[in-house]
């Protein structure tokens, strides 16, 4: 005989079917305006597309790179050309020590910090290569360097419970190739960890996105032979600046891209490991 309609917490389904449904609960990205951003890969043509998109709208911005020279270059074009608050440092992903310490600095410049984008990575020589070395490279600058910044800034906005985080990662993420599969597995590996800081941060109002390009124009892509679609890189800018104001938690860029992996991910194992990809 059937038993009584009853889930796991032996609550009729009845009672929980005349329960209004909960509405999700929604965290806003920035306001335009005095809402300090910290963009790490500033020398990224991307970074800037998107420190023009956040000057124009007149936020705080402090650029940081390994490349200092070119970081305050362009601070004093953007200052130039905008009229906004820029300041600029050294960041380097792969010394962690020194990664609390620049945060510091960052704060100290900016008086607060209200969102972070993270441009930074590397395809290295050979982004499939087995030496374990070289991947060591790839994994610290894609990966392990971005996670640890990353991870202050978002104990930073944590205990201020206000605060956006943009991390570029890459298609190459969603799926293993030949051709590059030690980038990919980094990227991949950051896409997971952005999921899991947006489950750990959704109830404390600090918003987690995560931006997977496709090819954009960029030095990483020139000469590389199979791209497609290549984007502007100002345009893949302006669309992270975007990403820090609001919209999906992750976007694919250009969208195309969320349509092309998702056929990607679905062709069966047996048929993809024999594609020349
Ligand atoms: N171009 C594409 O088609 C494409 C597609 C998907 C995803 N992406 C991702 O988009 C981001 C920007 O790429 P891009 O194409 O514009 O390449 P890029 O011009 O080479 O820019 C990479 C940025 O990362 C910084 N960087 C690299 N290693 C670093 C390290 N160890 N410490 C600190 N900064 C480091 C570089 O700064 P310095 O060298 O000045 O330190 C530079 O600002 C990357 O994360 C890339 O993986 C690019």
């Amino acid at each position: 005989m059937k038993g009584p309609d009853v889930n796991e917490g032996d609550r009729p389904l009845a009672k929980l079917a005349l329960r209004p449904p909960r509405a999700p609960r929604v965290v806003s990205g920035l306001s335009p305006g005095n809402t300090p951003v910290l963009i790490l890969g500033a020398t990224s043509p991307m970074a800037r597309g998107l420190a023009t998109a956040l000057a124009q709208s007149g936020q705080p911005i402090y650029l940081a790179s390994r490349d200092v020279e070119e970081c305050a270059r362009l601070a004093s074009d953007l200052r130039i050309r905008h009229g906004v608050t820029v300041f600029h440092g050294h960041f380097d992903a792969g010394d962690l020590e020194s990664h609390l310490p620049f945060l510091g600095t960052v704060l100290e410049a900016l008086g607060s910090l209200e969102g972070v984008v993270s441009l930074v990575g590397t395809m290295g020589e050979d982004p499939a290569t087995l030496d374990p070395f070289k991947a060591e490279q790839i994994i610290r600058s894609n990966y392990l360097g971005v996670v640890s910044i990353l991870g202050a800034c978002a104990q930073h906005f944590e205990s201020q419970r206000r605060g956006v985080i943009v991390g570029v990662t890459s298609v190459a993420g969603d799926r293993g190739r030949q051709s590059n599969f030690v980038y990919g597995s980094a990227k991949g590996a950051l896409s997971i960890w952005l999921s899991g800081l947006r489950n750990r941060l959704h109830s404390k109002d600090v918003r987690v996105v995560t931006f997977k390009p496709g090819f954009v124009d960029t030095a990483m892509t020139y000469g590389k032979p199979g791209t497609f679609c290549v984007a502007s890189p100002m345009a893949a800018g302006r669309a992270m600046a975007w990403a820090l104001h609001g919209g999906p938690d992750i976007v694919y860029y250009p969208r195309m891209w969320r349509l092309i992996m998702a056929i990607i991910q679905h062709i069966p194992e047996r048929v993809f490991k024999g594609m020349k990809l």
